[in-house]
């Protein structure tokens, strides 16, 4: 982060959920290092509200595990409370004012399961606790999943936006805090050469990839009723879709650049109920329903992938294939920008099944990086194109690193800056372009096709882009 960066202003953060591993792992974690950046200063103060029984010191005690170690943390820790009390019941809100008393700028972190969301908002706006007195803001940060589906999406964001002003609401998703993320608008905003051929009339079709070796894990319960479209697609893939395919913004407000994303989710065709049976496939890895706290007979996938069109005059006729999925070969989140072939075959004596096409790999994690793959001439008497491969890292050029990936967040959050936060009519736009998968699948009876730990995933994700003439990019 640059030094030329303003310190937030003094506030105070309330997590809900204060004990639990959000807290522990990651926001704390950050807020560490904001303070070590110098842009959080001794001004943060930090209440966690759990319903487990606690005071100060085993609140601090519990965050020590995951706190960076240093001055920074012990003079942090001097400035976190606990508050114990149920957030379903009124009488936590009160406390929680009388504790809050004169403090002006406060945000509101629900680090808490999304059921509580609704009724946390208001409770809080009940309780006079978002009103913005003074110059003074109050904001709500919102953890994901933000609804289950586009009704339970669109009936949270009523009840959210009836009690307080979309200006005070922070829906996280935290895949936009990635540096590499990030990237993405300078990439295509900063290098005029390939701005210029980011359109159907050079790119052939774009692959969203986000494969993860971990498994569901402890989160059995949470898991079997949301599955990978839902944890996955709506969200972080389509955050992704949408910084590749979006127009360029007027400006770098945050009312550009989330009106552009919006724009283009707006533009991905809702699928038929015939096209969502075409264009979409599941599998669940093999020994999944032995997971605790899942169905012997569950449906739910842990793998996804989906062929989209975004009916724009830049994208028309240009597939967006996106895939996910837990327990696979390796962790490899990235977007493959494959590029048309030429038009004329010069090189006579390179048959057209040996010329890869031109190929951009954004390398989101790990190893983040940029590569291209083009076509160069193998030295020699003979006119002969091979491919090659252009690779930055970004390890070689910068320090990375120790980041947990929430410092902008958090940082933005205090400053007001609402760029990398989902809008209402955004996520709105993401449950609708997945809404027919969904009500197709909630119907199905077919079986959900299993695939082997450590493999690439089910058959019938390669089928689904195979019978286009395409393959995925290799997992590694
Ligand atoms: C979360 C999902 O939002 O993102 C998890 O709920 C998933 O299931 C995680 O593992 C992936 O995030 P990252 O940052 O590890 O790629």
């Amino acid at each position: 982060m640059a030094a030329a960066l303003k310190q937030a202003p003094p506030a105070t953060l309330v997590i809900f959920g204060g004990s639990g591993d959000l807290a522990k792992r990651l926001l704390v974690p950050a807020i560490v290092n904001l303070c070590g950046d110098g842009l959080i200063g001794d001004g943060l103060d930090i209440i966690g509200i759990g319903s487990s029984e606690g005071d100060d010191e085993s609140l601090r005690q519990g965050l020590d595990e995951f706190a960076p170690k240093g001055g920074d943390w012990r003079k942090l820790r001097q400035r976190v409370a606990y508050l114990q009390g149920d957030f379903t019941q009124a009488p936590v809100f009160a406390e929680l004012k009388a504790k809050l008393g004169k403090a002006g700028n406060v945000v509101f972190y629900l680090a808490t399961p999304a059921k509580f969301f609704g009724p946390i908002i208001d409770s809080l706006a009940k309780a006079g606790l978002m009103t913005e007195k003074k110059g003074a803001f109050r904001r709500v940060a919102v953890e994901k999943p933000f609804g289950h589906d586009l009704a339970s999406a669109r009936a949270l964001n009523k009840q959210i936006l009836a009690v307080v002003d979309e200006s005070q609401v922070y829906r996280i998703d935290h895949f936009l805090g990635k540096e590499t993320v990030q990237n993405i608008m300078v990439a295509r905003f900063a290098n005029p050469w390939l701005e210029a051929v980011w359109n159907n009339r050079y790119i052939d079709s774009v692959q969203i990839t986000a494969a993860e070796t971990v498994d569901v894990g402890t989160r059995g319960a949470f898991y079997d009723a949301t599955g990978a479209l839902r944890d996955m697609v709506p969200n972080h893939l389509f955050q992704l879709m949408a910084m590749v395919g979006m127009e360029p913004p007027n400006d770098l407000s945050a009312d550009s650049i989330r009106g552009e994303k919006a724009k283009l989710l707006a533009a991905v065709r809702i699928p038929s109920a015939d096209d969502a049976k075409k264009d979409g496939v599941r599998g669940q890895y093999a020994d999944y329903r032995k997971t605790a706290d899942v169905a012997a007979k569950s449906h739910t996938e842990t793998y996804v992938a989906l062929k989209l069109w975004i009916d724009s005059w830049r994208w028309a006729g240009v597939p967006f294939y996106l895939r996910t999925g837990k327990a696979l070969k390796a962790r490899d989140t990235e977007i493959v920008v494959t590029f048309k072939p030429v038009p004329l075959a010069l090189f006579r004596d390179t048959p057209v099944a040996d010329m890869p096409p031109n190929r951009l790999i954004l390398q989101l994690q790990p190893n983040e990086g940029i590569d291209l793959d083009f076509m160069v001439k193998k030295p020699g008497p003979k006119m002969q194109a091979v491919p090659v491969a252009l690779d930055f890292k970004y390890a070689d050029a910068f320090k990375i690193g120790g980041r947990t990936g929430y410092e902008t967040l958090i940082y933005d959050m205090m400053m007001g800056d609402q760029t990398l936060f989902q809008r209402a009519d955004q996520i709105e736009a993401g449950w609708a372009a997945v809404q027919p998968f969904l009500d197709l699948w909630s119907k199905s009876k077919d079986k959900v096709e299993t695939y082997k730990r450590g493999s690439d995933g089910p058959a019938c994700a390669a089928e689904l882009i195979e019978r286009d003439g395409r393959e995925w990019h290799q997992i590694a």
